[in-house]
């Protein structure tokens, strides 16, 4: 039986269709979190939303937004703060990546990689945090190991990482100071969807125990969203035992 560390939060992930963001929603749900789940798939997020609602005593929220455009981001989160009455944690979780020679990335690639990974992690920051600062709530980021060191393989997605603990760190050295917990979560590979517009998904690629679950995220995450004031988590990564053994 799972503690209910989280109960009367109000949630947002995004992201949540798949993977890490869908974990997290159904790790906070049985903590006893309200959640908003989104993300661009509207009827997978509708079929998550009503598990959820079945299976724990939560209120769950299927919630259509392309975090790469500021509009649908401003209409999801005032959506979500009219159904709930305020936000206290949201998870910035969506992401996607590219890979290969630099020399045979495309325009396409690279700029739907920074628009998802860059431009959507800001739009849903500025959005949120108005109802962060009125809860004095937690803000999550879902980094990368890829965000701490060069990786040849992925120069555009680690890039992009780079980016998001620069930022993160940043917006935590701003809004700290009115209460609002950050957190930079940096998971190691884990088996997931991720990859799968560019080469065999993580899931293909790796068997159970050769890379992390994604629950083990989760669970970082929902660890992390459970501290109280005045403490936050600032960063954590979680990772495979081995994952310094081949850098
Ligand atoms: N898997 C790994 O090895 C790993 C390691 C470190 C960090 N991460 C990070 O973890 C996060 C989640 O990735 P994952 O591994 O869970 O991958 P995933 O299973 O492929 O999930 C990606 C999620 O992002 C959503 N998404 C993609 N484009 C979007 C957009 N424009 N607007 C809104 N949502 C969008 C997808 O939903 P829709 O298609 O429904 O929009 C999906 O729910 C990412 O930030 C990734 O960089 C992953």
């Amino acid at each position: 039986m799972v503690e209910k560390d989280l109960r009367g939060r109000r949630a947002l992930i995004t992201g949540a269709s798949s993977g890490i963001g869908r974990k997290t929603a159904e790790e906070f749900a049985a903590r006893g979190a309200d959640v908003a789940v989104a993300s661009r798939r509207e009827d997978v997020l509708k079929e998550l939303a009503e598990t959820l609602e079945n299976e724990a005593d939560i209120e769950a929220l299927a919630v259509e937004m392309d975090v790469t455009d500021e509009t649908q981001v401003a209409r999801g989160v005032s959506s979500i703060v009219d159904a709930f009455g305020g936000l206290d944690i949201v998870v910035n979780n969506a992401g996607i990546g590219c890979g290969g020679p630099i020399t045979q990335v495309s325009t396409e690639e690279y700029r739907s990689v920074m628009s998802v990974n860059v431009d959507g992690m800001f739009f849903v920051t500025r959005e949120t945090m108005p109802h962060l600062l009125d809860s004095e709530g937690a803000l999550l980021f879902v980094g990368s190991t890829s965000g701490r060191y060069p990786r040849p393989d992925y120069p555009i997605y680690a890039a992009s990482k780079w980016w998001t603990r620069g930022f993160a760190l940043s917006i935590a050295g701003q809004a700290g100071e009115d209460g609002v917990a950050v957190t930079l979560i940096n998971p190691g590979t884990t088996r997931t969807d991720f990859g799968s517009s560019f080469r065999a998904s993580n899931t293909e690629k790796y068997d159970a125990g050769e890379a992390l679950d994604p629950k083990d995220v989760a669970e970082t995450i929902a660890f992390a969203a459970k501290q109280e004031a005045p403490t936050t988590i600032s960063e954590l990564a979680v990772t495979m035992r081995d994952s310094l053994s081949n850098t």
